[in-house]
C-alpha cells in the first residue's frame, strides 16, 4: 500500500487490545466537562470557511458567525494599515490554518479520521464526499453536535461520516466506530487546545495518544500560540488574549499559553506521544494567500505514536 506522498509504509507493530473501544455505536453521554463557552469561535471560523470558499462551508453560515464575522472586518478596515502584522494578516492565517491542516491530511492519506472539536467545519463531510473509502469521525460537545446536525437536515450524508459527542476532557475517547486493524489513523484538534488550562490540555493529550496507542499508533495534528511567536510586540498578544477571552464569556488566557514550542512538544511526550514536532506551514500552505509567515500567530504542530506514523 502506498501512502498519500508516493512512499510505502513501514509494517506496522502489533495493535494493541481494543477493548476501552467498542465497535458498535453505544455511546455513554459525557459529563458536561468541557468547554461549551467557547462556541462562539466555532461559529466565526464556520464564517470564515464560508468567505473562503471551503466545499460544503455554505451548510454552516449562521447568524451568529456572520455577526462576529463582520464587526471584526469593520474593526480592521477601519485601523487598516495602522496594525501591527499578525492582527492586519489576521484573516489570512485563518485560512491559511484551515488549508495547512487539509494540505498536511492529504499528505497523511489516512484511513481514519478522528476530529475533535470539530465545530462547524465541513471538512469531515468533504473528506468522507471524496474519499468513500476513508471514514471521518467529527466529534465535539453535545449542543454543537446538536447544531451540527440540524444543518445536516439539508443534506445527505456520506455512510462514511460520523458525527458524535465526545468530551475531550472525559474520561476516555468513546466512538461510534473504531479504526480497524492496519488503518492509517490520523487524530485532530483544530483551534481548540489553546482554550484549555495547562492541566486540561494533559487531559485531551493523554486521552488522544490513548486513542492512538489502542489503534496501533497514529498522527495527531494540533496547533498552538506560543507567546515566542509574539517575542516583538508581546501587548498584541495581551490585546488579542482579551478580546477572544471576552467573546467566550470572560476565558482568561493567563497560564494557557505554552512560552515557546519546546513547552508544548515536551508535554505532548509526557502525554504519552513517541514524538512531537512543529511542521513548517509555510511548505505546507497551498493557497492563494501568502502573507509573511514570522508574523503568523500559531504553530502546526504534530505528535506521533507508533514510530510507524511520521512521513
Ligand atoms: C474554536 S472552536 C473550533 C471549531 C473548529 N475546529 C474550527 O476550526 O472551526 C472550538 C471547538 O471545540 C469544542 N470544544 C471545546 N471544548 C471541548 C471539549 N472539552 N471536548 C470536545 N470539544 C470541545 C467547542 O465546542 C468548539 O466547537
Amino acid at each position: 500500500m502506498k501512502r498519500g506522498d508516493g512512499t510505502a509504509p513501514k509494517p506496522k507493530r502489533p495493535r494493541a487490545a481494543r477493548s476501552a473501544f467498542p465497535r458498535t455505536a453505544t455511546i455513554r453521554a459525557p459529563a458536561r466537562r468541557g468547554n461549551a463557552g467557547i462556541a462562539p469561535t466555532a461559529h466565526y471560523t464556520a464564517q470564515a470557511w464560508v468567505r473562503e470558499g471551503f466545499p460544503n462551508a455554505d451548510l454552516f453560515d449562521t447568524w451568529m458567525g456572520r455577526a462576529l464575522y463582520g464587526v471584526a472586518e469593520a474593526a480592521r478596515s477601519i485601523a487598516g494599515p495602522l496594525l501591527p502584522g499578525v492582527m492586519r494578516h489576521a484573516q489570512e492565517y485563518l485560512f491559511i490554518r484551515h488549508h495547512v491542516y487539509e494540505e498536511r491530511l492529504r499528505q497523511l492519506a489516512p484511513d481514519f479520521v478522528l476530529e475533535v472539536g470539530a465545530g462547524l467545519s465541513p471538512r469531515g463531510l468533504t473528506c468522507t464526499r471524496e474519499r468513500p473509502q476513508m471514514i471521518y469521525t467529527e466529534a465535539d460537545l453535545p449542543d454543537m453536535v446538536q447544531e451540527k446536525r440540524r444543518r445536516f437536515e439539508q443534506t445527505s450524508l456520506p455512510a462514511n461520516y460520523y458525527l458524535t459527542t465526545i468530551d475531550l476532557l472525559g474520561d476516555a475517547l468513546v466512538l461510534p466506530v473504531n479504526p480497524r486493524e492496519g488503518q492509517r489513523v490520523l487524530a485532530i484538534t483544530e483551534g481548540v487546545t489553546d482554550y484549555l488550562s495547562m492541566e486540561e490540555k494533559a487531559v485531551a493529550w493523554k486521552n488522544l495518544s490513548t486513542f492512538l496507542r489502542d489503534a496501533g499508533g497514529g498522527t495527531y495534528l494540533c496547533e498552538i500560540h506560543p507567546m515566542s511567536q509574539h517575542a516583538d510586540s508581546p501587548w498584541v498578544a495581551q490585546v488579542a488574549m482579551r478580546t477572544i477571552g471576552a467573546l467566550v464569556g470572560g476565558l482568561s488566557f493567563e497560564g494557557r499559553l505554552f512560552e515557546c514550542p519546546e513547552d508544548a512538544t515536551a508535554l505532548m511526550q509526557q502525554c504519552g506521544f513517541d514524538e512531537a514536532y512543529v511542521l513548517d506551514a509555510a511548505s505546507l500552505n497551498r493557497s492563494r494567500h501568502h502573507p509573511p509567515m514570522q508574523h503568523c500567530h500559531w504553530l502546526l504542530v504534530e505528535a506521533t505514536v507508533g514510530a510507524d506514523s511520521r512521513l
